[in-house]
Parts: structure tokens; sequence; C-alpha cells
């Protein structure tokens, strides 16, 4: 009922020639995917619309951003508005990342104007969010991710929800090898279903895809995705190589 997705995330890696091969490989591999399958690739924005071209010829495969401006258009030297990424064929993008956050000191209330930027936009939203160690070895995990979500996206209403995918990402987990263990993921998942269906329809939660995201790899995507309220994976590192990326594919359309 609800899809299953394995979103690419490149982050600031691979030139314009190594990121046409690295998409001309998906496609030589990629399984067939059913309609409650999808695969997203988020290059950076220098490469979309030649990644558009290439996904043209793809089924059940779109295009991502990594992030967009929080404002329409305007002075914002070196900046990318939602409108440019959406003419260049965007159909998701991913707001709140944790790199994000820390790096570029992106706060809800920054996030929450991205994401109706995009959603305005006719796009769909990858929300992010996911707790520092600190915060996981105090415990208090579950209300650092709720108050993300809730002043990043609960201003939007339930028809505009249905356009929203969120993506636990504990920072703990991203780069590091460290994946978060199966229980873990689920709890959380869990935890973030419940959040949204007691603001919103318990239905609307049912039908959101939450993708788990941190250090996923071919060797533990088929365990991850198993999990009830998994619904795929947000992938960095592993998205870089065409073998790893197609084999957390493949346990995306087994699970
Ligand atoms: P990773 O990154 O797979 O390299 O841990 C995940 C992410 O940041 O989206």
């Amino acid at each position: 009922m609800r899809k299953k997705i394995v979103a690419g995330n490149w982050k600031m890696n691979l030139d314009l020639n190594e990121g046409a091969e690295l998409v001309n490989e998906i496609f030589k591999g990629l399984p067939e995917l059913s309609e409650s399958r999808m695969v997203l690739i988020a290059p950076p924005y220098l490469h979309l619309t030649q990644t558009a071209a290439q996904l043209t010829a793809m089924d059940n495969v779109y295009l991502g951003a990594q992030n967009c401006h929080h404002e329409a258009s305007g002075a914002y030297t070196g900046e990318v508005a939602a409108s440019m990424l959406k003419s260049a064929e965007v159909a998701y993008v991913i707001i709140g990342h944790s790199e994000r956050r820390e790096y570029f000191k992106e706060d809800n209330a920054m996030l929450a104007k991205k994401v109706n930027q995009a959603l305005s936009n006719d796009m769909q939203v990858i929300f992010c969010c996911g707790e520092p160690l600190e915060i996981r070895d105090a415990g208090t995990q579950n209300s650092y991710v709720e108050k993300q979500i809730k002043e990043g996206i609960f201003h939007l209403g339930e028809s505009q929800l249905k356009n929203v995918v969120i993506a636990y990402e504990p920072i703990w987990a991203i780069g590091t090898g460290r994946t978060a263990t199966s229980a873990q993921a689920q709890d959380m998942h869990a935890h973030i279903r419940s959040v949204i269906a007691a603001k919103y329809e318990q239905d609307a939660a049912n039908k959101m895809s939450i993708l788990y995201g941190g250090s996923c790899k071919p060797s533990n995507a088929a365990e991850l995705f198993e999990c009830a309220d998994v619904d795929g994976g947000l992938i960095g590192g592993a998205a870089l190589k065409a073998a790893d990326f197609l084999g957390i594919i493949e346990a995306m359309v087994n699970a």
C-alpha cells in the first residue's frame, strides 16, 4: 500500500562524466520495478539536466535534488530555487539532511519554508530527521526526532502530507560504518509513524513511506527493509558504486 523506495544521495561527489557512467551502470543492472517500488537518484545540482535525460529510459526511477533555497527567487548568490529544480524535471527534494543542518545551520523554521517551496512547485519532499550520538546515549532520541518532525512538517495539511516521505538518519550512523540495528530502526520508525498518526489520520500515517539512512549497504539492507515500518533507504556512500546501489535496490525489490 505504501511505496518502498531506495534513494541515492551522491552528496558532493562525482564529476559529470563519472555521474553519467554511474547512471549507465545502474541502468544496465536495474531489476524491473513494480508500481509499489521506486528508485531515486539525487546527484549534485550541476548533474540534474544530464541525469534527467538519462532517466527517461528507466521506469519508476526518479530524479531528486539534495536541497533547495527557502525563498522563491531573488538576490541569493550561489543558490538554487525550487522552481528551477522543477524546470529541470526534479521530482523529489531532500530537505533537512543532517549535513545541511550542521554545516549550513539550517534550522527547523528554515526547513519548514523549504518544504513549502518544494511542495508549492509540485515536487515531493524527503524530509530528514535523526539524532546525534549524545542524544541517543541519553535515551531521548524519540522526543528529539518528534520535535524535528513537528517543526518541519506539521504546518502541512493532510493533502500536502501525501507528498512527503520521511527519512530517519541517526547522525551517528551516517558515513561511519556503524548502522543502527534493525530493532533500533524499527523502534524509531514505529515512533515516527505514531507521531504522524496522532497529528493526522492513522490512514495518512499508514500510507507514508519512512526510509532509513546511515551506512546502509547490500549486506545489511535486507534485514533493515524487512522491518514492518522501514520502507526503504536513503543511501550515501553505497550509492556511489553501481554494484552496491543495485544490491540495495535488489533488497528493496525482494522486501
Ligand atoms: P551513508 O549516508 O549511507 O554514507 O551513511 C547516508 C546519508 O547521509 O544519506
